[in-house]
């Protein structure tokens, strides 16, 4: 925010407000009815906040259109229209702990002014004032839902619309697994008012986008946007469809029952089975508040959903009636905002990147930027149909968004921005690194560079064959990769394990010792022998991780077994579709592929160990509709084993427990997850519980009747 000039006239200062107004107002009808906003969150904040500003400079620029006196859109005609009971209003905005301390104090004066008591923070607590209390909860960027619930039963869901009038999207609404058609309670209020946030969780929305661009449609901005237009969707048939999620989080109109506090109301709600989420917390000074606000930070990514603040509300519900509203936000909360996942930068350019796959990447070369507290110079563009989609061009603005510790990515330009010659950009003809040309196969969306000698490939497939889920290779790293090659010490994958007959080279080599040396020539000894599925993830072949590695090695035991395959056989292996048939069929005829195999069985890389122990006769179907939430850290498995052990079986894995979810594994420290599953009812498991479900497919110790399998 910067204050405005004292040399403004004031006929500059009204252009400058018109303007501002009129681009908060496009941006917001955007967000709200187009699910489609034109700038992120953040620019839109600062824009808010200079017009804030001017017209404290300018009182008289304050009009009752004004985005400063205004919630949301109106209604766009899509959907019914419905007038909330009680008004949907906004929230302010602190940005720093000195204005999230400005607020308590203003809330201190004002109760203290209100009860008669001195207007001084200090003695109004000397006064023999109970504690100040607050709720703290966590603020989901979602979509905003008021839910009427007319003596028990769901009558009408509404969007916020204009805070006044909503749209009614009640068919819509009764898709969502999550929101109860009856309450859960004996004596249900005549009428209640539940407000709420609509999301989509986040493992589902990077599935659902990673799905999209591996078929070059067109991705989603981000989740908001995702459950925004999902929510909206004509046909709840198209809402059912989408794994859409709710937290509930205030009551509105509220006839037949009353409380005294905020937090006693979340409880309500809860015990009337509606979704509130755990992440909440009574609190009575402002450290307690930091303190919430720091934990919410560094756990922000490990919850499921996308937040992007923290709200701090006034407990006694009298306090808040003293305190009262704004025109467009209650005196009694304030939203802390965090440091923002998407940012405004200017992409400098577009360049490409070969992987050890051979596949061609666009990635984004940007103006350097602060996201999350990350700066961020390059973002994944992922193909060429992407970058279309997007329409993204070299010298636009673009939005970054980078989200836990999914890979920084453009998700589209801020089109009002654009230079007048920018180009629309497509891939280059040649591959950058070795000059030969790159080519789409027939529906796929990916480029590719099909020398298998390509430099850059041969550099990242090095450093692929060295990682711990294939040979597991100590001390050869990135940067020793990168030196073998410089050096010429290597020229191919089968050369690591030429590598011995170089000692001599090695111990030449600036700053290497003979103790590193031997110690990279015993990490490749150890390499040499390594499961069957290891082996074939360290070949780089397309589309083969892990979780296929496996299936192939245990049902074709060997090496030669695999190699002399065809499409058909491998396809009827269970668990292998026809993508991956094809790609590992392929890989293995191309004679420069073929020649590299025989290179390296004949330098004694064991190629038909048996796989990984414990996994041989796996049922596939075993856990078949079984929905499983790993968290916390386990003592037998990494993250990854157990979330691959449960597929193999045929679990879906997810990344955040909802209605849905059949178990939850917790293991140490497990976090929200845990009480998420508890509040929700989710039955909850162990370690030995997994292993217990890995052997037998079910839960032993679950008491019968508290849950059956899905
Ligand atoms: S309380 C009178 N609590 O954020 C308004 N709002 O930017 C009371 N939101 O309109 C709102 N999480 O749609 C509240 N825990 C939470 C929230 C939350 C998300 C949304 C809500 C609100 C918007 C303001």
């Amino acid at each position: 925010m910067s204050d405005p000039d004292p040399n403004d006239t004031f006929a500059q200062a009204r252009a400058r407000h018109d303007e501002l107004a009129r681009r908060l107002r496009d941006a917001r009808y955007r967000y709200d009815v187009l699910s489609a906003p034109p700038m992120t969150d953040a620019e839109y904040d600062a824009r808010f906040r200079e017009l804030e500003a001017l017209e404290a400079a300018h009182p008289e620029l304050v009009t009752a259109s004004s985005p400063t006196q205004r919630v949301g859109s109106p209604p766009a005609g899509a959907f019914p229209p419905f007038t909330h009971l009680q008004p949907m209003l906004s929230l302010d905005n602190a940005f720093s702990s000195e204005e999230l301390a400005a607020w308590a104090q203003r809330v201190a004066r004002r109760l203290a002014a209100a009860t008669g008591a001195a207007a001084d923070e200090e003695q109004a607590q000397a006064a023999d004032a109970p504690p100040m209390g607050y709720v703290c909860e966590l603020k989901i960027d979602g979509v905003a839902i008021n839910l009427v619930y007319r003596d028990g039963v769901l009558a009408t869901a509404a969007t916020r619309g204009n805070g006044e009038v909503g749209e009614d999207v009640t068919a819509q609404v009764l898709t969502i697994d999550d929101i109860p058609y009856r309450l859960t309670v004996e004596d249900p209020p005549a009428v209640l008012e539940v407000r709420g946030e609509v999301y989509y969780p986040l493992a589902d929305f990077d599935a659902m986008n990673a799905e999209r661009i591996e078929q070059g449609e067109a991705a989603f901005m981000n989740p908001r946007n995702a459950a925004s237009g999902a929510l909206r969707q004509k046909d709840p048939e198209v809402t059912r469809q989408r794994p859409l999620a709710v937290w509930c989080h205030g009551i509105g109109q509220l006839e037949g029952l009353a409380f005294d506090r905020h937090a006693q109301a979340l409880d309500w709600l809860d015990a009337a089975g509606l979704p509130v989420a755990p992440e909440t917390e009574v609190v009575h000074d402002l450290d307690a508040i930091s303190v919430f606000v720091q934990r919410a930070t560094e756990r922000r990514h490990d919850v499921g959903y996308e937040i992007d603040g923290v709200v701090v509300k006034v407990d006694d519900l009298r306090q808040r009636e003293l305190l009262g509203f704004t025109a467009r936000a209650p005196r009694w909360a304030i939203a802390y905002k965090l440091p923002p996942v998407e940012q405004q930068t200017r992409l400098r350019a577009i360049e490409v990147n070969v992987g050890r796959t051979g596949k061609a990447t666009p990635y984004a070369v940007l103006d350097p930027v602060l996201v999350a507290g990350t700066t961020i110079t390059y973002a994944t563009l992922h193909n060429e149909l992407q970058v279309q989609a997007k329409d993204v061009r070299v010298g636009d603005t673009v939005i970054v968004r980078r989200a836990g510790d999914v890979i920084p990515e453009v998700v589209g330009p801020v089109l009002a921005e654009r230079p007048e010659h920018a180009e629309p950009w497509s891939m280059p003809a040649d591959c950058p690194f070795c000059g030969e040309p790159l080519v789409r196969p027939e529906g796929e969306a990916n480029h590719l560079c099909e020398n298998v000698d390509c430099p850059n490939r041969l550099r990242e497939s090095l450093t692929h064959l060295a990682g711990r889920g294939a040979l597991d290779i100590e001390g050869l790293g990135e940067q020793t990769v990168d030196l073998l090659l410089a050096e010429g010490l290597v020229a191919d994958l089968a050369d690591i394990f030429r590598l011995h007959e170089h000692r001599e080279a090695l111990l030449g080599l600036e700053k290497w010792g003979a103790k590193r040396v031997d110690n990279l020539l015993a990490g490749i000894e150890a390499g040499r022998t390594r499961p069957l599925d290891r082996v074939l993830v360290a070949l780089n072949i397309r589309h083969l991780g892990p979780t296929y590695a496996k299936l192939l090695a245990r049902a074709l035991p060997s090496l030669q077994a695999i190699r002399d395959a065809d499409p058909e056989t491998l396809e009827a292996i269970d668990g292998i579709g026809p993508i991956i048939a094809r790609a590992v069929h392929s890989w293995f005829a191309t004679p420069r592929n073929a020649q590299l195999v025989d290179d390296l069985v004949a330098l004694g890389v064991t190629a038909d160990a048996e796989v990984a122990p414990g996994d041989a006769d796996v049922d596939p179907d075993l856990l078949a509709g079984w929905t499983v939430v790993v968290t916390g850290t386990l003592e037998g498995f990494t993250r990854e084993e157990a979330k691959e052990a449960l597929e193999v079986r045929g679990a879906k894995v997810t990344g955040s427990v909802s209605g849905r979810t059949s178990l939850v594994v917790a293991g140490a420290d497990p976090g929200s997850k845990r009480d998420k599953a508890a509040s929700l009812g989710v039955p909850i498991a162990d370690e030995a519980g997994l292993r217990r479900l890995l052997e037998h497919g079910e839960l032993l110790d679950v008491p019968a009747g508290d849950r059956e399998s899905p």
